[in-house]
């Protein structure tokens, strides 16, 4: 039997399906008040999103999370971003104690010794900080693609988060890699310059590397790790047990 959320989930799944993304934003921002965010990591895909965002002067709460060990070059496109759309972007930082009694009991670099204390690492950093920028809304903008991983591709344009009890809308999921690049050339959107020097998908700095020609996507994320251990817990859609 359909839950409630599968409904509201199916409905509007249907009503975005053939719309475009600006369109789109429009309709889940009408619908819901308010209630619409979108997570930035200055990807190349979020500032796609951004960009769409920002162009249509759309209500939505645009939030990062400042994990304190991102590249300095990340810094510089939240910098960049700011400067030329002239917008808050809020920072959501871990949790003052918590991240004191990690690094105090277990170093500044624990993350590289065992698979549980990073989690601990990205939990703190990450996760529970996306709690609470989470909190009260009812739509979750990401910039999460099919190509990313094996996972990914599985995904719907909207998909029911079970664990954050909202819908999540991943509007370039069906771009590739290209016209993401072509985008942002042809708007002049900031984007990091890391991507000049062969880093892809890019996260903290101590557990992001550049990707070799041929690598997946999601090589250069926790590179020392298995493969099917890499995932930091912001994307665990806990409706399908599916870690993306
Ligand atoms: S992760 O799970 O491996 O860290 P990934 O880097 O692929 O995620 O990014 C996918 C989407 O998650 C981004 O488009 C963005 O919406 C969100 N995201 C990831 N990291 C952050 C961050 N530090 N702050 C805000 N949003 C983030
Ligand atoms: Fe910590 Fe690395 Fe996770 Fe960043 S990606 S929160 S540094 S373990």
């Amino acid at each position: 039997m359909d839950t409630a959320a599968d409904i509201s989930n199916s409905k509007l799944s249907s009503q975005i399906s053939n719309l475009s993304i600006s369109a789109s934003l429009h309709l889940l921002t009408e619908l819901f008040p308010g209630q619409v965010c979108f997570s930035t990591s200055f990807s190349e895909e979020d500032q796609v999103i951004l960009h769409h965002i920002v162009s249509e002067n759309l209500p939505v709460n645009i939030f990062t999370l400042d994990t304190g060990r991102m590249f300095s070059e990340t810094y510089s496109v939240w910098s960049a971003t700011r400067e030329k759309y002239g917008i808050h972007i809020k920072s959501y930082v871990p949790d003052a104690d918590r991240l004191e009694a990690y690094v105090n009991q277990k170093g500044p670099n624990a993350f590289y010794e065992s698979v549980e204390n990073r989690k601990e690492c990205c939990f703190i950093r990450k996760v529970e900080p996306l709690k609470r920028a989470l909190a009260g809304q009812k739509i979750w903008i990401t910039g999460i693609r099919a190509e990313h991983s094996g996972n990914r591709s599985q995904l719907n344009l909207i998909e029911w988060d079970e664990g954050n009890r909202l819908n999540k809308y991943n509007p370039l999921l069906h771009w590739n890699l290209e016209q993401v690049k072509r985008y942002i050339s042809e708007n002049d959107v900031p984007y990091n310059i890391l991507h000049d020097r062969g880093f892809v998908s890019i996260g903290c700095q101590p557990c992001t590397r550049a990707i070799r020609p041929g690598e997946e996507f999601r090589a250069g994320r926790w590179w020392w790790e298995d493969a099917d251990k890499k995932e930091c817990g912001l994307h665990e859609n806990t409706n399908t047990s599916m870690k993306v």
